[in-house]
């Protein structure tokens, strides 16, 4: 079976926070202190999550996305990890990390056989980086990734949010790192989204801008942008380079109309979207011995409180969802 919603999406994709907590506090995505975090009751078990997982295969979901906060600062998250590679028809398993304990995990990463990583990364200067994500030492995230390219990784993702008067004098710099690494460095358009980073507006730059300031110093290609998996990016190559560069335009460009995904968050609810949309409480079925019918129920539920395109600014709280 596969799941088409009201817009004729197939939905085929799923993002699972596992903990809204996180061992750094970015300035686009957290308050300085203070944060209302989810009770531990009410995160979903590991074997919540497999359950979960199990079932959305039937469904035809058959990529996966672990997110936070942080999913590593989760224990015993390989243990999530390998379970997951091992649920039948678990086709891609991948994982968002702010890079801090990647160098510990790697090896073992590698051995469950994930498939992926993403790798926030918003500044290559250490003092830049530690105000940006209030306290991260940049040296970790480097170590990481060149762990990570080193045990062979394929597909490897730095996401960069662009920020003006931040990090955009580190844009050519970025788009460097591909030049002899095989990782596509994609930058994202800041999205204000609540009422921690609403007064940052006008550090919003437009994808359109972000290439320019790129092709002042490189030449680039564009790449044709394949149909499948392809997420939100455009992706683009420096002549000659060995990795890809990609830009998600969340905010000037919505891709809503491919928007192929639904969201899990800590506390198990099925979010519909990152910005509008409602949810399901999917922690509220898994807790009461459900029939398979119910949740399949709740799956299409979801996938049908997609909105067509989303509105814009929604209040979503970042750390929840997992970006
Ligand atoms: N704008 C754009 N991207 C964001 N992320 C988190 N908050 C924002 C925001 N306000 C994304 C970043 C980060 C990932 C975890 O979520 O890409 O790397
Ligand atoms: Fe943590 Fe990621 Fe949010 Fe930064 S963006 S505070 S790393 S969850």
């Amino acid at each position: 079976m596969s799941i088409i919603d009201k817009y004729f999406r197939n939905i085929n994709r799923l993002r699972i926070s596992v903990t809204d907590l996180c061992n750094l506090r970015c300035v686009y995505c957290r308050p300085e202190s203070g944060l209302d975090l989810a009770r531990h009751k009410d995160i979903l078990t590991y074997e919540e999550i497999v359950a979960v997982v199990g079932h959305a295969v039937t469904l035809g979901i058959k990529s996966f996305r672990l997110t936070g906060g942080e999913p590593l600062v989760r224990k015993n998250i390989e243990y999530l990890l390998r379970m997951l590679g091992n649920v039948c028809g678990v086709e891609d398993l991948a994982i968002t990390t702010n890079g801090i304990y990647l160098k510990n995990y790697v090896k073992t990463l590698r051995e469950i056989g994930l498939f992926r990583l993403n790798i926030s990364l918003d500044s290559l200067d250490d003092s830049k980086f530690e105000k940006i994500t209030r306290g991260g030492k940049l040296k970790d995230v480097l170590d990481g990734v060149e762990e990570v390219l080193n045990l062979g990784f394929k597909n490897t993702k730095i996401n960069i949010v662009a920020m003006k008067g931040v990090n955009d004098d580190e844009f050519g710099e970025f788009a460097k790192l591909t030049l002899e690494r095989d990782l596509e460095v994609r930058f994202i358009e800041y999205m204000a989204m609540n009422k921690e980073n609403l007064a940052a507006e006008d550090k919003y730059i437009p994808m359109a801008d972000i290439i320019d300031i790129i092709e002042k110093n490189n030449e680039l290609v564009a790449l044709p942008s394949p149909m499948l998996g392809s997420g939100a990016a455009k992706t683009y190559k420096i002549k000659g380079a060995m990795g890809k560069l990609g830009f998600v335009s969340a905010v000037s460009q919505p891709f809503c109309n491919s928007c192929n995904r639904l969201r899990l968050t800590a506390d198990g609810k099925l979010r519909s979207c990152l910005l509008s949309g409602g949810v399901v409480d999917l922690k509220a079925i898994l807790r009461n011995n459900p029939t398979e019918e119910q949740l399949t129920d709740a799956f299409i539920r979801a996938a049908n409180l997609k909105p067509p395109v989303h509105s814009g600014k929604g209040h979503v709280v970042m750390h929840q969802v997992g970006g």
